[in-house]
């Protein structure tokens, strides 16, 4: 990594320090964020090239025409040169031109490609603060993390059922925002497995920076294993303890809201809990799911996530035993 991409790293960790996880937006891992990474660092360049010249060549003429003790001669005045005029209207309209040129050959790039039979299609539905990922084509619908297959076309349909929220996954693509009553349409490639963060980028009240998602890109054979375990209904529990769980999730209040296929739970307006924990994050990626997480959010969420619809859903610590043990057998 260069000097200034490692100035420009920690200027961006900075600013996206409400984010999952630290994201290098020059560490792409896609060709749409690469061709668009390329772009951004040409113009950067470009501008740092402007500024040089233009604030040194200021600086320059204050030092040489700095008064001098008593010496109140003004300095050689310059009016009407004809070359200098040219030359500063030119180079102007000579970079407008060149930038104009390089971000449509971006912006070719980077378009969608016609949707094929062989592509991904996934509904993204923006929640405050959480994000819904539905394969209608696999009949899957899971929440916070996003699958793809490496060398695949993935196209996105964004909406949202409150207010904007932006899909951003930095390392592989830029923003696009998510409306609610209106589908927006992006796409996403990548040629490298790995597991990327993503955040929400349009301001969309009190948590939202504690609107993450991962998109995890995986070989072909890892997507058909996992879309083939999130098909599957949610097992039945064996244990005594975690059916009493199901009975006070999928009858009780719990089913309101989320929805676990194979039982009487159907809630919309939550996230889809029947393969719960295939997922490494809680409530937008506020807390890694681990089952002390999962514990503290049943108790009190607000405490860990203020503002969030669940807030005044509490479990009872009598119950809580049962209901996480039913959880966890939703794998
Ligand atoms: Cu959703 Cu910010």
């Amino acid at each position: 990594m260069s000097f200034l991409k490692k100035v420009l790293f920690v200027i961006m960790g900075l600013s996206l320090s409400g984010c999952l996880a630290p994201v290098n937006i020059f560490n792409t891992a896609s060709p749409i964020a690469a061709a668009e990474s390329r772009l951004f660092q040409i113009i950067l360049v470009m501008s740092l090239v402007v500024f040089l010249i233009v604030d040194g060549g200021l600086v320059f003429i204050l030092i040489r025409n700095r008064s001098r003790g008593d010496d109140q001669t003004p300095p050689r005045q310059v009016y009407e040169n004809r070359l200098l005029e040219a030359i500063w209207t030119g180079i102007p309209i000579l970079i407008v031109v060149v930038l104009f040129i390089l971000t449509v050959a971006t912006m070719r790039a980077v378009a969608a490609p016609v949707r094929s039979a062989n592509d991904v299609v996934v509904n993204v539905v923006g929640h405050r603060w959480w994000w819904e990922f539905d394969y209608p084509g696999l009949g899957i619908k899971t929440a916070n993390e996003l699958h793809m297959p490496v060398g695949t076309n993935v196209h996105l349909d964004l909406t949202s059922v409150d207010v904007i929220h932006s899909f951003w996954p930095p390392q592989l693509s830029g923003k696009f925002d998510a409306i609610p009553g209106q589908t927006n349409t992006m796409w996403l490639t990548s040629d490298v497995v790995g597991e990327y963060p993503g955040q929400c980028a349009e301001f969309c009240g009190l948590q939202h920076a504690h609107m993450g998602f991962t998109v995890v890109v995986e070989s072909k054979e890892d997507f058909l294993a996992w879309a083939s375990a999130q098909q599957q209904a949610a097992a039945q529990p064996e244990e005594a303890l975690a059916q009493q769980g199901q009975k006070l999730v999928t009858e009780g209040i719990c089913a309101g809201c989320h929805a676990i296929e194979g039982t009487n739970a159907k809630g919309m307006n939550g996230p889809n809990l029947t393969h719960l924990y295939s997922r490494k994050i809680i409530a937008g990626g506020a807390a890694p799911l681990t089952e002390e997480n999962l514990a503290a959010w049943l108790r009190d969420s607000e405490a860990m996530k203020p503002g969030n619809l669940m807030a005044n859903v509490r479990v009872q610590e009598q119950h809580l035993p049962a209901i996480l043990a039913y959880l966890r057998t939703l794998k």
